[in-house]
């Protein structure tokens, strides 16, 4: 009998730049003309059905002037489209038109479109490049940067996914002025949680200035998009893979996440956050961690944001116990949080341990409080 070593170590630099801006359809064009994908020619621009003619077909028709092959391939918006069934149609989509391996996938859109549409090209051909352009406040702040891509499944949402980080990802600004308003609530609860957990600064500037961003003042939309991607991609580039401090931007996401579910994706996802910060802040005052005074200015700036503070009445309080323990921090069958300290930071509970073990009753009590 022999064995065998595969020597496999290697050095990855998965670097990439964030571009914030308005309309920065040509701005991309050229990016691929200087060589950001070297030299693909084919360009698969994966979209939803919102997002299509405002800005996915703008930029196929530039690709196609600029002598790319294009084709757009476009599913039905919203939360519920993120399956594995929707990756499916799209991948034989891609398979009709003769798509291989030497091509590059351009997420158009929000979050849905972006994890998507990530998770997509890590697996299409085992892997090609991608894009992303980000259209909603939620991606800009969130989803687009990181590399997290993923599906919902029946159980949960994102639990089948690659960690992938896109070749550049545009933060278009100027297509907030497009979204329904409850879209634009919605992006703010993740610019909120980052603040929560990063930035009392921001916190209070979003306090102060929440009017101009709603009426999208340009500076003010800068400076938080700015400000929102310093803070996650510090995080990330400390921890790609979430080993320990990335767990810090799932501020709010455990009792979030399960609300988005079992509300059946009538809340929002950022929606969803919005009332997961509610608890946690609850929770951290509890223990401690935040004061009165804390907990109460949380609230009120999710209140201001517009955005739900208190789990509504549909909802069956024990099912969304239960959906707790389908959190990706639960370890050994028990709930784990991230907490506030105060306002501006996190937690931390040990070295590189930023999520605590939290009682199902002591979560219980906390989902009950938030009424
Ligand atoms: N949205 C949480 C993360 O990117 O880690």
């Amino acid at each position: 009998m022999s064995t065998f070593n595969v020597g496999l170590k290697k050095t990855i630099d998965n670097s990439y730049d964030i571009e914030i801006g308005y309309k920065l359809f040509d701005k991309l064009v050229a990016d691929l003309k200087a060589g950001l994908v070297r030299n693909i020619k084919k360009f698969a621009v994966i979209t939803d059905s919102d997002v299509q003619n405002l800005y996915a077909v703008p930029i196929a028709e530039r690709l196609g002037r600029a002598g790319y092959i294009v084709d757009l391939f476009a599913f039905p918006s919203g939360e519920k489209s993120k399956t594995r069934e929707t990756k499916a149609i799209l991948e034989d989509a891609l398979l009709e038109r003769d798509y291989k391996r030497d091509c590059c996938i351009i997420a158009v859109g929000g979050g849905v479109v972006t994890d998507l549409a990530g998770f997509l090209a890590g697996t299409f051909g085992r892997g090609v490049p991608f894009i992303n352009y980000a259209t909603t406040i939620l991606s800009a702040a969130d989803a687009s940067i990181g590399g997290k891509t993923a599906v919902d499944t029946p159980l949960a949402t994102n639990l089948i996914g690659l960690f992938n980080q896109p070749k550049k990802v545009y933060i278009d600004i100027e297509a907030w002025k497009t979204l329904p308003t409850r879209h634009v609530y919605n992006g703010m609860a993740e610019m909120i949680k980052h603040a929560c957990l990063a930035d009392v600064q921001l916190f209070y500037y979003l306090f102060d200035n929440l009017d101009k961003i709603y009426k999208f003042d340009r500076e003010a939309c800068e400076y938080v998009t700015e400000a929102n991607c310093r803070i996650k991609y510090n995080v990330v580039m400390q921890d790609e893979k979430e080993n320990g401090l990335r767990e810090i931007l799932n501020l709010g996401h455990t009792v979030g996440r399960a609300i988005e579910t079992v509300s059946d994706y009538r809340l929002l996802h950022g929606e969803a956050v919005a009332i997961g910060l509610v608890a946690q802040a609850k929770l951290s005052r509890k223990l401690g961690y935040m004061n009165d005074d804390e907990l109460n200015a949380v609230i009120s700036l999710l209140y201001k944001a517009s955005l739900p503070i208190a789990i509504p009445d549909y909802i069956d309080k024990e099912a969304l116990v239960k959906k707790l323990y389908t959190d990706k921090k639960v370890r050994n069958g028990q709930l784990r949080f991230v907490l506030q300290s105060g306002i501006g930071s996190v937690m931390q509970f040990g070295d590189n341990v930023f999520a605590t073990p939290i009682s199902e009753s002591l979560a219980r009590e906390i989902i009950y409080q938030c009424k």
